[in-house]
């Protein structure tokens, strides 16, 4: 597979890798990084996730402790597009979130999103301090929305239900006042 800037490899604290990153079809080039702010919204608006503005995506490539994303380059002379991305939010200790995994629709179902997980798994597995002997160990969480569901599972991930619930605290102007959080009633 063709990688635009190969990640460094650690030389200490590492685990096995256990992921094989399968090949992209012809045209696809997977990178290390993130889309342009831009790209990035538009991933994830078409794909049908949540649009996101340009305040919200600008923390995007600074403070992601990694992410990847692939290009399409349609030999027409065209500027190579992206196409897929995903991203890992984590301080690069034990807490692994992956977010923002989408796809194109036109681009979907050609095993782009199972590229882009087995390599953001690949680089946790090669980065992330693990010693089993020491109950050292990643821990890596996502919330899946319905699309994604197969893909994670295909890849390992099992639901944390009942033993743990995700839970989110919805936004409620009654509970969030501009620059600081309302405690109590
Ligand atoms: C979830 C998502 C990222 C998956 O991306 P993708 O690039 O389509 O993923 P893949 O192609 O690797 O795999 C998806 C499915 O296509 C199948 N597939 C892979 N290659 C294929 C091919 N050449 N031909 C047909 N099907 C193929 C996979 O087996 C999988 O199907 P399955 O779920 O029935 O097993 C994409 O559907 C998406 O962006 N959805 C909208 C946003 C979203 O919900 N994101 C998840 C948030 S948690």
């Amino acid at each position: 597979m063709k990688f635009s800037s190969p990640p460094m490899e650690d030389s200490h604290h590492t685990m096995s890798p256990t992921v094989t990153t399968p090949t992209l079809p012809k045209g696809y080039v997977l990178h290390a990084g993130y889309p342009p702010i831009s790209s990035y919204r538009h991933l994830r608006s078409a794909s049908g996730l949540t649009a996101r503005s340009v305040a919200q995506a600008a923390p995007v490539a600074s403070n992601s402790w990694y992410g990847c994303y692939i290009t399409y380059d349609d030999n027409n002379n065209n500027k190579p597009v992206e196409v897929a991305m995903g991203r890992i939010i984590g301080d690069g200790g034990w807490y692994f979130h992956i977010a923002d995994m989408a796809t194109l629709p036109e681009h979907q179902r050609k095993g782009l999103g199972d590229v882009v997980l087995k390599e953001l798994l690949a680089y946790i597995g090669r980065h992330a301090p693990c010693d089993e002997k020491e109950g050292e160990y990643p821990y890596i969480t996502l919330f899946a929305d319905g699309p994604g569901r197969r893909l994670y599972e295909k890849n390992g991930f099992k639901e944390t239900a009942p033993r743990s619930l995700g839970m989110q605290l919805v936004y409620d102007r009654g509970l969030v006042v501009p620059g600081r959080w309302v405690l109590g009633s």
